[in-house]
């Protein structure tokens, strides 16, 4: 249903007639703004996970400009509010501890202050689930604007990407086929520019998990984060969430049982990482959707790997953008989607895929033609894993797929 002007939640803080309404309007215009900036318009928050050790997000600074080109444009006002930037390789012990520290962040940042929706800039692995889990429990409309892929990278005649090749340069070097100029040499490649990791680890899987919900707009995830389409696409977040604040759009009308199934088949035909699993049920939560890994074994089992993204592929996010992103990858799969959910736009899912053709046939592939015949999760029970445990097929060697070892087995303290 349609909000009106005297429906905007921020109208609390300025609208006021009081002396805190005063206050409020005074302490706006000690920052240069004036009183009509904040008085009869939208405020949008841009929640930005920048941060000098975040370099996945170097570039987050730069975007909220472009977010608040766009909110300007679309007749709101935008304000930026720094929150946690959990840079994945610099954060110790593990981001992991910190992902609830900045979903609590995220939803007492949205409830304490004056806005009526939010722009959620992240991109860095935990900062996706994180941001998302926020926004959902404080119930304002609030869009994900992913901060893309870093750019692909050649080494001698190779593609390159962060992650997929440090470890097997490492193993280069440890054998002693290359030298110590080279290994030092290296550091300097694969991660091309500010960015996320390009690999279809769990930055990738996740803002695309995002997008197939609903969150973020069609084909956004894969646009490389220094392609001039991001900040354009930036913008586009600006503006409509304008829009989905005057449509009252928030996350739960948006994060349905259907929309979470649509999520675990992109996350299978990309061959997403297997944290998806961990991230995805604790985003359900928060939206009230019941969801358990024996609803991700099951889709696993229907829709194959289709995108040749390493680490069940070769190529990388660069590449998936070129092919036409995930929208086209869904179309592929639109017989398992549930095609009537409502995304970030406003429409239904089938809508924007319309005519979204796949563009280059190597890295999306058919459905009878998979990257791998094994699917991109199955989930394992046993004396081992009573409430379950995940592993990836798709991007195993076949000999791990039959077993016998020595198990290594760390109880969990919070049963
Ligand atoms: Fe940031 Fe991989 S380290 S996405």
């Amino acid at each position: 249903m349609a909000r009106t002007l005297a429906e905007l939640r921020s109208r609390r803080w300025f609208a006021d007639a009081g002396m805190r309404g005063f206050a409020h309007r005074q302490r706006m215009q000690q920052s240069g703004l004036r009183r009509e900036d904040v008085v009869g318009r939208p405020i949008v928050a841009i929640v930005n996970t920048w941060s000098e050790l975040s370099p996945c997000h170097a570039h987050l600074r730069e975007r909220a400009e472009a977010v608040k080109r766009g909110v300007l444009l679309a007749g709101g006002m935008p304000l930026e509010l720094p929150a946690m930037s959990l840079g994945e390789v610099m954060v110790k012990p593990t981001t992991m501890l910190y992902r609830n520290l900045l979903a609590l962040e995220v939803e007492e940042l949205l409830r304490s202050h004056p806005v009526d929706g939010a722009v959620l800039l992240g991109g860095c692995d935990k900062t996706t689930p994180g941001t998302v889990m926020g926004a959902t429990s404080m119930g304002i409309p609030a869009i994900f604007c992913p901060a893309g892929p870093m750019l692909n990278d050649r080494y001698q005649g190779r593609t390159v990407g962060a992650g997929t090749h440090t470890l097997m340069y490492w193993g280069d070097y440890q054998a002693g086929r290359i030298g110590d100029d080279e290994w030092v040499s290296l550091e300097a490649r694969m991660t091309r520019s500010p960015g996320t990791c390009n690999t279809m680890g769990t930055a990738s899987t996740m803002t695309s998990i995002v997008e197939a919900l609903g969150l973020a707009l069609p084909g956004s995830t894969s646009i490389p984060a220094v392609d001039s389409a991001h900040p354009r696409m930036a913008a586009a977040c600006g503006e409509r969430i304008v829009q989905m604040i005057w449509e009252d759009l928030t996350p739960r009308k948006i994060l349905t049982r259907g929309a979470f199934l649509n999520a675990a088949a992109v996350q299978m035909a990309l061959g997403g990482s297997t944290n998806a699993a961990v991230h995805m049920i604790a985003m359900a939560r928060r939206a009230g959707v019941e969801l358990d890994l024996a609803d991700l074994d099951a889709m696993a089992r229907r829709v194959p790997v289709i995108a040749n993204l390493f680490p069940s592929g070769d190529r990388l996010m660069e590449d998936l953008h070129y092919a036409g992103g995930l929208p086209a990858l869904m179309n592929v799969i639109r017989a398992h989607l549930s095609l009537d959910e409502i995304t970030v736009t406003g429409e239904p899912l089938r809508a924007q895929l319309e005519g979204r053709a796949v563009l280059d046939p190597q890295v999306i592939l058919a459905p009878d033609h998979p990257v791998s015949p094994r699917p991109a999760l199955a989930v394992l029970r046993g004396n081992l894993a009573p409430e379950g445990a995940v592993i990836k097929p798709s991007a195993a060697s076949p000999e791990l797929m039959r077993h016998r070892g020595r198990a290594i087995v760390f109880d969990s303290p919070w049963r």
